[in-house]
């Protein structure tokens, strides 16, 4: 039987920000160095930058790029990676050598090539409030002051005009160097954030949270006044068991109420009326490790633990299936519905580690992840409005151990665009190996007739691309014009675009 989906175009929920299609690049694996940046490829421009991996970047038109981390900025002092005179640096992190010819204004230029803001993360683990007022100085005063005047020497006259600041990674976990407790937190951040305010009173200020009161009330309470946003990340962490890989029903079970931690901190924002003035950044999220099948794995038919390539430190080069794709696909659509608190988020990373994008020195692979971002990209509306089903069917899912959940079996989100004709919905079908029948129907029939299907499923649940390999891409699908019973097939395990009366892109 067909699920019936009705849209009122008419109930609009918001607009939401594009940023929220944002990604994040780290020192960490070969996410820069010997990846995006790799002035001995024969790929890459007369900036070192590989052109392949850009014009990647500008296709899925990354709207916003965080760096340099995670884990790694916590450590890391900027003034010694500008200039001439920068020297190889241990990365205590990551424990690696970082060659440190990859620095500010580089990613700087980085961004420029690809067209999007660059947003800086501050070192707030070994750093100082200073510190980070120095580095807005270097990036956004026109001349004044040593740390401007340095920018122009290096070559760049004009200011890098950076809004968005984070102050600080993580730094409520024993795992970041330079971690702090509550109180220790709410004051750094007051102080950091005064002092980047007054060197730019348009900075816009991220300071890491949780979805944990006490960290937030002492962050919240102390240096509310001068942040603009709360930091929260996720990933969505398989427990490895031996030899137990990720399945396809585990990372449906993810999907499940995946946006508790918006909730959470919503809650509390709102609870100290801080909702309006303040905004989510989810500045980092991903499922992580042991993802199924991990090919590379099972053909050496080795445990993980056994197999560390050096520079893959806490992450591997799984493959990337269909699972890996409707879980981001379900992330992105909890964001577009959370469009009134959650103004940006950066999937982590966008190349190699677990990006959407994986690099070799003969060229990229869009992994299944690429292609969500650029259907919602690409072929979506930014205006979230009503859409709703009373028959949506529930699965069953082992999360693990023998832990069943029951689940929505199909995911919709409805937008239409604020200056163009149509309707666009997501619909994400969870189902392994069924197909869905859906209707449409609209109290308001919508102005234009043409309805066509984009999406991504691949052959079965775990088809995914690789070198040599491409198993998934966007198809499409024109279905004529739109007549009420009209019937449309979603394919299993897919990820659906739906217009109707529109042909964006
Ligand atoms: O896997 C990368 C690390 O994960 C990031 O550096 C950190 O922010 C997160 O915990």
């Amino acid at each position: 039987m067909a699920v019936n989906i009705e849209v009122n175009e008419n109930r609009r929920y918001g607009i939401r920000s594009p940023l929220i299609y944002g990604h994040f690049i780290e020192h960490f694996h070969r996410q820069i160095y010997d990846g995006i940046y790799d002035p001995e490829s024969p790929l890459a421009d007369e900036d070192g930058f590989r052109t392949d991996i850009i014009e990647a970047m500008k296709k899925i038109k990354v709207p916003i790029l965080r760096w340099p981390g995670g884990c790694f900025v916590s450590s890391y002092h900027w003034k010694e990676g500008v200039g001439d005179n920068r020297k190889p640096f241990f990365d205590k992190a990551w424990r690696v050598e970082d060659p440190n010819t990859f620095g500010t204004d580089e990613f700087i230029k980085l961004c420029q090539k690809i067209g999007c803001e660059p947003y800086i993360c501050t070192n707030a683990g070994t750093g100082t409030a200073e510190e980070m007022s120095d580095w807005v100085e270097y990036c956004n005063l026109d001349h004044e002051g040593q740390y401007a005047k340095w920018r122009i020497q290096n070559g760049f006259r004009d200011p890098h005009n950076v809004k968005y600041w984070s102050i600080g990674n993580e730094n409520y976990g024993s795992w970041e160097i330079g971690a702090k407790s509550a109180e220790e937190w709410g004051r750094l951040v007051r102080e950091a954030g005064k002092m980047m305010k007054h060197v730019d009173p348009q900075a816009e200020l991220s300071a890491a949270a949780l979805p944990n009161i006490e960290w937030n009330i002492n962050l919240l309470k102390n240096a509310g006044e001068f942040i603009d946003w709360v930091s929260i990340h996720e990933y969505w962490d398989m427990v490895p068991e031996k030899n137990d890989l990720a399945t396809y029903e585990q990372c449906m079970a993810f999907t499940k109420h995946i946006d508790h931690a918006v909730e959470e901190v919503r809650g509390l924002l709102k609870a100290m009326k801080l909702d309006k003035k303040i905004k989510i950044a989810f500045d980092e999220w991903n499922l992580r490790s042991w993802h199924h099948p991990n090919v590379h794995t099972i053909k050496q038919g080795i445990h993980k633990k056994d197999y560390i390539d050096p520079r893959d430190k806490n992450d591997d080069n799984s493959q990337y299936t269909m699972a890996d794709a409707i879980f981001t696909a379900s992330f992105l659509s909890a964001m577009n519905r959370n469009c009134d608190i959650v103004g940006l988020a950066n999937f982590a990373p966008i190349l190699n580690t677990r990006g959407c994008l994986y690099s070799n020195s003969e060229g990229i692979v869009l992994r299944s992840t690429y292609h969500v971002f650029d259907l919602y990209v690409n072929y979506l509306g930014d205006t979230i409005i009503d859409s709703w089903s009373e028959e949506v069917p529930t699965m069953k899912v082992n999360h693990k151990n023998g832990v069943e959940i029951e689940i929505e079996s199909l995911d919709i989100l409805a937008t239409k665009w604020i200056d163009k004709p149509g309707i666009a919905l997501a619909i994400i079908n969870k189902l392994s190996d069924e197909g869905q029948t859906i209707t449409l129907s609209f109290p308001f029939p919508p102005t234009g007739k043409s309805v066509s299907l984009y999406g991504i499923s691949g052959e079965a649940p775990d088809s995914y691309n690789d070198v040599g390999k491409n198993e998934i891409t966007i198809f499409k699908e024109d279905l004529g014009d739109y007549s009420k019973n009209m019937e449309i097939q979603l394919k299993s395990h897919s990820v659906n675009i739906i217009q109707i009366g529109a042909r964006h892109p």
